[in-house]
C-alpha cells in the first residue's frame, strides 16, 4: 500500500493554511511540495521563503522535489526551510554525486527525479547513496497533466531494480495519478503516490484524500 502526497502545486495559493489542513485531516502522508524556476521547467513557483512559513503551521514531512537549474545553489536554504526530503534532477546538476552528498550532511532524505526520458541507467552508481527515487510520469513543469502509459515498464524496471539490489530505497511516482490508476500502482510496488490535480482540484480535498488513502485498506 502506497503512502499519498498531495502536490500543493494545484492548491488554492490565497488560501494555502486552510487547504493544507485540510488534506492532512483526511490522511496524506506527506506534502509534496514543487518547486519551478522558470529555467529547468517553463513554470515558476515558489522558493524557501513559502516554504519556511509553511513549515509552522504543519508537521506533515515535506516532500520537496526541487526543478531547478543547478539546485546545488539552494540546498542548504531548503534545509533550513524544512525539507526532509529534497529530491533533484540529474539532468540539471552536473555533480549528482556531490549534491547528493550534500543532502544528506544535513540529516534529511536525498531523492534522485528521472524525467520521462532519462535513462534508469544514470542511477546506477548512485544507488547506494540515495533513499529515493522518482519517477516522473508527466513532462515536469505543470499540474494536471496525462500520465504517459509507456512509464509503466519503467517503474517496473525500478522496482526490480532496487529489490535486486537489496536496497531500502523509497519508489515514488508523479503526474498524472488519480483514483482510477493508484491502486495498479501501488501494487507495482511504489511506495509513494503524488497527486496534484486529483486532490486540489477536488470539490471535497479532505474526501478525496481519504478516497486515496481507503483504496489500501
Ligand atoms: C509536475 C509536478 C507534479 C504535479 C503533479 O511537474 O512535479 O508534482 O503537481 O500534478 P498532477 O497530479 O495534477 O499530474
Ligand atoms: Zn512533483
Amino acid at each position: 500500500m502506497a503512502d499519498i502526497a498531495p502536490s500543493l502545486l494545484s492548491a488554492n495559493f490565497a488560501n494555502l493554511h486552510e487547504e493544507i489542513m485540510k488534506i492532512e485531516d483526511g490522511g496524506a502522508d506527506y506534502l509534496h511540495l514543487d518547486v519551478m524556476d522558470g529555467v529547468f521547467v517553463p513554470n515558476i513557483t515558489f522558493g524557501p521563503p513559502v516554504i519556511k512559513s509553511l513549515r509552522k503551521i504543519t508537521s506533515m514531512p515535506f516532500d520537496v522535489h526541487l526543478m531547478i537549474d543547478k539546485p546545488e545553489r539552494y540546498i542548504k536554504d531548503f534545509v533550513d526551510a524544512g525539507a526532509n526530503i529534497l529530491t533533484i534532477h540529474p539532468e540539471a546538476t552536473i555533480h549528482l554525486h556531490r549534491t547528493i552528498q550534500e543532502i544528506k550532511s544535513y540529516g534529511i532524505r536525498a531523492g534522485v527525479s528521472l524525467n520521462p526520458t532519462t535513462s534508469l541507467n544514470t542511477i546506477e552508481y548512485i544507488l547506494d547513496d540515495i533513499d529515493l527515487i522518482l519517477i516522473m510520469t508527466v513532462n515536469p513543469g505543470f499540474g494536471g497533466q496525462s500520465f504517459i502509459e509507456s512509464m509503466i515498464s519503467k517503474i517496473v524496471k525500478t522496482r526490480e531494480m532496487i529489490d535486486k539490489r537489496g536496497l531500502k530505497i523509497l519508489l515514488e511516482v508523479d503526474g498524472g495519478v488519480k483514483l482510477d490508476n493508484a491502486l495498479q500502482l501501488s501494487n507495482l510496488g511504489v511506495d509513494i503516490l503524488v497527486a496534484g490535480s486529483a486532490i486540489f482540484g477536488a470539490d471535497d480535498i479532505k474526501k478525496k484524500t481519504t478516497d486515496f488513502k481507503n483504496l489500501f485498506v
